[in-house]
């Protein structure tokens, strides 16, 4: 005897046949994706990690952050302030005034006899010393490392001038 599939019973082999198709072929397509993923992305890391570290060696290098580099640490080079002598006063207004004029952090004030005698009393030599290697809180040449011995003792000339 012939089995009759009802109209009922079709429809639902049908919708089920139909959704098993259905997730079939959305799980073909999200493996898929998952390989193509693998495949190339693995190349294009690699292509784009290799860019940007070309990138990195060929940017010009005033854009380069040398200081997070300490392979390069050594190549710095100190900024030059400038290139011609500066004159002590030249040298005071840029590196020392900051803390001289006020008297900030304690400096000895500029042009305050009480606050120098004492200290002019050691010898112009005792002076230069101490604003070239720095004395207490005061950083050796003002912090200003680029400046020349020689431009630090003229501010120096130029502090005890000032002293009336
Ligand atoms: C950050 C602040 C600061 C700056 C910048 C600074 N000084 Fe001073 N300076 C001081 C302080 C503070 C003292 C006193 C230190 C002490 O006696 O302990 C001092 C002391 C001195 C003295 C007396 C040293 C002694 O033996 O008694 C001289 C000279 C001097 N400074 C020169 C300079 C010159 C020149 C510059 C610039 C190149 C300069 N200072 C920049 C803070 C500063």
């Amino acid at each position: 005897m012939e089995h009759k599939v009802s109209d009922a019973e079709f429809y639902k082999i049908f919708s089920i046949l139909s959704v098993i198709i259905i997730v079939l072929a959305i799980f073909i397509a999200i493996l898929s994706n998952v390989f193509a993923g693998y495949s190339s992305s693995g190349e294009d890391n690699y292509k784009s990690e290799l860019q940007s570290l070309t990138d990195q060696r060929t940017q010009p290098s005033g854009r380069t952050n040398l200081a997070s580099n300490p392979s390069v640490k050594q190549a710095q080079k100190p900024v030059v302030v400038a290139s011609k002598k500066l004159s002590g006063q030249e040298v005071y207004n840029a590196a020392c005034m900051s803390c001289h004029a006020s008297g900030a952090a304690g400096a000895p004030m500029t042009g305050n006899k009480d606050q120098w005698s004492e200290r002019v009393s050691k010898g112009k030599d005792t002076l230069y010393a101490s604003a070239i290697n720095g004395i207490g809180v005061m950083p050796a040449k003002g912090g200003i490392s680029t400046l020349s011995d020689d431009e630090v003792k003229s501010a120096v000339d130029y502090l005890i001038s000032e002293i009336n």
